[in-house]
């Protein structure tokens, strides 16, 4: 087969690279190792910068998200006795838009499939060969069979587990992570929210967050042990938790209920760099993983596809290289702010198994310095809604 971007991975990286090449009539083939349902079934976070509602409005898939979305305005930011808002709209004139990435994701496979544009599931053995070279092509098992395509650029956006960021010679990768002492238990209730708004909330007991999905469908998140099983947290253990670590009168009115989902994730700051070598390009979680804590993970991904989806572009349309090969530099200048930012929010809102209580007053005079200085409070918006691309 032929095509003129392989791009690897069906997630929302690769459908919405691939959703807006199509729109412009350039051809792609997109091989997901998993089912499409599997990919569905994956929950995920679920609030969206406007940048990222605008590719999808360029790519024909921002109907739903606007007719079923909430703009938020505003969140909550509370610890010990107090609970302030952070007014994006005052700050930066922009809101925030709540809708579940597994929606986009739906929304995304439901405009390929319409546009009738190849995607291949269950693929195995994904091998990139002479991405180094200008004529790359990719092989891969479907059904016992192996299969070659053979194509000009190759996107890599196969998450963190995927073979692309691996294909770059490791001499030639420079890696950073930071892991952190604690992770997320999340859970998925038909309840309605406890407040229209997000609520962040740093307690004694550790981080907490209120979120939905829309106004019966809550996700909430406890920061636990990163050793804490699954097992033994039931719901009821989950709700009294929660309970103690939202503002008494948040708790007061909480309304609890079965979970249709809980799980528990762990906490991890991740880049590569580059994030192209040669005719290779890496989108989204193939080049960096962000703590949940800022929403940046989905956002960022975004980011990525626009700077690459704008340099092929370029290139098919004018033949110039100059904006695939300042893909890299363009794409991880970003990046870098969504670490920051998602590192600066995280190291906020939690407590550090092994925090001093010097520590621990620098936790609190910066939650009363947000609290009480417009700047501080700006800063925060302007990194919280997305910054410019
Ligand atoms: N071959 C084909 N597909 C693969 C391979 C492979 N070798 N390895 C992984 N994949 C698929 C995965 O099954 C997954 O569906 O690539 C897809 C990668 O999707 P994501 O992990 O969702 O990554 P991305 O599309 O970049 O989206 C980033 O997802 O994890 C969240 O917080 C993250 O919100 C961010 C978003
Ligand atoms: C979510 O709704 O799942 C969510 C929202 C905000 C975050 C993280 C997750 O910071």
């Amino acid at each position: 087969m032929r095509t003129q971007v392989a791009i690897i991975g069906g997630g929302p990286s690769g459908l919405l690279l691939a959703q807006l090449l199509q729109r412009r009539g350039i051809d792609s083939i997109v091989l997901e190792r998993k089912t499409k349902d599997y990919v569905l079934a994956r929950i995920r976070a679920g609030v969206l910068e406007q940048g990222l509602a605008g590719l999808l409005e360029e790519a024909g898939c921002a109907d739903r998200l606007h007719a079923e979305g909430f703009s938020h305005d505003g969140t909550l930011i509370a610890y010990g006795d107090e609970m302030f808002r952070i007014d994006f709209k005052e700050h930066t004139g922009t809101p925030v838009i709540v809708y579940g990435q597994t929606e986009v994701t739906r929304d995304l496979y439901e405009a390929r499939e319409k546009a009738g544009g190849p995607i291949v599931f269950n693929v195995e053995d994904v091998v990139i060969h002479g991405a180094d070279t200008n004529t790359p092509h990719v092989t891969y098992t479907v059904d016992g069979t192996t299969q070659r395509i053979d194509c000009d650029f190759i996107a890599g956006c196969d998450g963190f587990h995927g073979v692309s960021r691996k294909t770059i010679p490791a001499d030639l990768r420079r890696e950073y992570e930071k892991v952190y002492p604690f992770g997320w238990l999340g859970i998925l209730s038909e309840t309605p929210p406890v407040s229209h708004e997000l609520i962040y909330s740093n307690t004694p007991r550790g981080f907490a967050l209120a979120s939905m999905r829309n106004e019966n469908l809550c996700r909430y998140y406890i920061q636990c042990s990163v050793d804490d099983n699954i097992k033994d947290w039931s719901d009821d253990a989950f709700w009294d938790e929660f309970k103690k670590r939202l503002p008494a009168d948040m708790a007061a009115k909480l309304v609890t209920g079965p979970s249709i989902e809980k799980s528990i994730a762990p906490l991890r700051s991740f880049v590569t760099e580059p994030m192209r070598w040669g005719r290779l390009f890496l989108c989204g979680d193939a080049a960096h993983i962000v703590p949940p804590t800022g929403a940046k993970g989905l956002n960022t991904a975004a980011s990525d596809v626009h700077y690459l989806y704008n340099g092929l572009r370029e290139f098919y349309e004018t033949g110039s290289a100059d904006g695939i090969d300042a893909y890299s530099a363009n794409a991880l200048s970003r990046v870098w702010k969504a670490e920051r930012f998602s590192w600066w929010f995280s190291s906020l809102m939690h407590r550090y198994p092994d925090q001093s209580d010097f520590d621990q007053r620098m936790q609190i005079a910066e939650l009363e310095f947000l609290r009480s200085n417009k700047a501080a409070q700006k800063a925060m918006a302007e990194n919280y809604v997305g910054l410019p691309y």
